[in-house]
């Protein structure tokens, strides 16, 4: 029995996410730009070691790619696909049509006033054409539109809705069109948080159908995943995956990860800012962070637990996932620490501050067997 014990842990020692995951669906993990070039390199070589895909966190970003009417800047761009490519990663391009990170100039005029139908419709269509025909040849597949369906499955009133008279669908036909167009070598997928919420999960699915009727291709829908410990509940996240499969597209976990401290009142999940001063009086700090000095052990323990039951879900549900990316390598890289309430403490990752391994990380290893 013993003997049997030290060979599982050393066979678990040995293995590694990618390996053991090989026949299930593609393990990724989101880069920062310090990794993608080099200057992060515990965590690079972690990732290399672990993963088979990568998301570029910001770098694809409009904001990054495009931050002046006259300014193109494909440094950082670049620098992440050499890092892919080089390293026989699949490499996701993350986002073309967003309301976030996009400069304000995308949508008004240099005086200010709002673009026409038809300027609109030319600053999609150049900026995807740009950046896809820029990246062809290095990126396997792009999040052509990121977050534009609301939590009741209506369009979201976004500065791409309005800027098309909020004719969501308009929007969503012309990215996917145009994206198909500039690199008909790319994979091409719509992205979303909440999309296990029952409506918004419908919105989604008739958004993707909508798309197929007019002919127009989609290849997945990603569920972005930043999830807690004890939401969503597990049979929405199932009922989603679901969902999304039977409309005969891909599905993927596009941005895992799981938050550990307290929500706020108003149940900041993603999607709202923070701006409330109330949250900045000590009580409130001290409730809202309570572990600046490291995690209790009982609190690793849900940790541990939470990971393996949502990675149990996806691997019994493998026939219908092609990809389980995690939004970050080490906890102290987590966009988790700054939202929804900045400056905090987060353990949302698989990987300490350190890059120690959890023990989440370990019980991962043991399920596909
Ligand atoms: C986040 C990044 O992790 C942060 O570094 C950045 O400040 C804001 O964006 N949904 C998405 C991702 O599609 O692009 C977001 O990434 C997280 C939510």
């Amino acid at each position: 029995m013993a003997g049997i014990l030290v060979s599982l842990t050393f066979c678990h020692a040995q293995k590694t996410l990618k390996d053991a995951y090989a026949d299930a669906f593609r393990m990724g993990c989101a880069v920062n730009s310090q990794i993608a070039a080099g200057r992060d390199g515990r965590s690079s070589d972690l990732i290399l070691k672990q993963f088979n895909a990568v998301s570029p966190e910001n770098d694809l970003k409009p904001e990054v790619i495009h931050p002046r009417p006259d300014t193109w800047n494909f440094r950082a761009g670049d620098q992440y696909v050499n890092y892919a490519k080089n390293n026989g990663l699949w490499a996701l391009g993350h986002t073309l049509v967003w309301h976030n990170q996009t400069p304000s100039f995308f949508f008004n005029r240099s005086d200010g006033t709002p673009k026409s139908h038809d300027e609109m419709v030319e600053t999609m269509h150049s900026y995807i054409d740009t950046v896809m025909k820029h990246f062809a040849g290095k990126i396997d597949a792009w999040d052509v539109v990121n977050e534009i369906i609301d939590n009741d499955g209506s369009y979201r009133k976004t500065l791409w809705t309005n800027a098309f008279d909020g004719d969501g669908d308009e929007v969503v036909r012309l990215a996917f069109k145009f994206a198909q167009e500039s690199d008909p070598g790319a994979e091409l997928y719509y992205n979303d948080f909440n999309a296990w919420r029952p409506e918004k999960r419908d919105g989604i699915a008739r958004m993707v159908r909508m798309l197929q009727k007019n002919g127009i291709r989609i290849d997945g829908v990603g569920i972005q995943a930043h999830w807690g410990l004890n939401y969503p509940k597990n049979e929405y996240i199932t009922a989603a995956i679901d969902t999304f499969a039977s409309l005969g597209v891909k599905v993927m976990i596009t941005e895992l990860d799981v938050d550990v401290l307290p929500l706020t009142r108003e149940g900041q999940i993603i999607g709202q800012t923070m701006s409330d001063p109330q949250f900045q009086l000590e009580e409130f700090k001290t409730y809202l962070d309570p572990y600046r000095d490291g995690l209790p052990d009982d609190v690793q323990a849900q940790v541990t637990t939470r990971w393996k039951e949502l990675m149990q879900l996806f691997y019994n549900r493998r026939d219908r996932i092609d990809r389980v990316t995690i939004w970050g390598l080490h906890d102290g890289m987590s966009w988790k620490n700054d939202y929804p309430i900045p400056h905090r403490i987060n353990y949302p990752l698989l990987y300490n501050r350190d890059r120690t391994p959890k023990p989440a990380f370990e019980a991962l290893l043991a399920i596909p067997e």
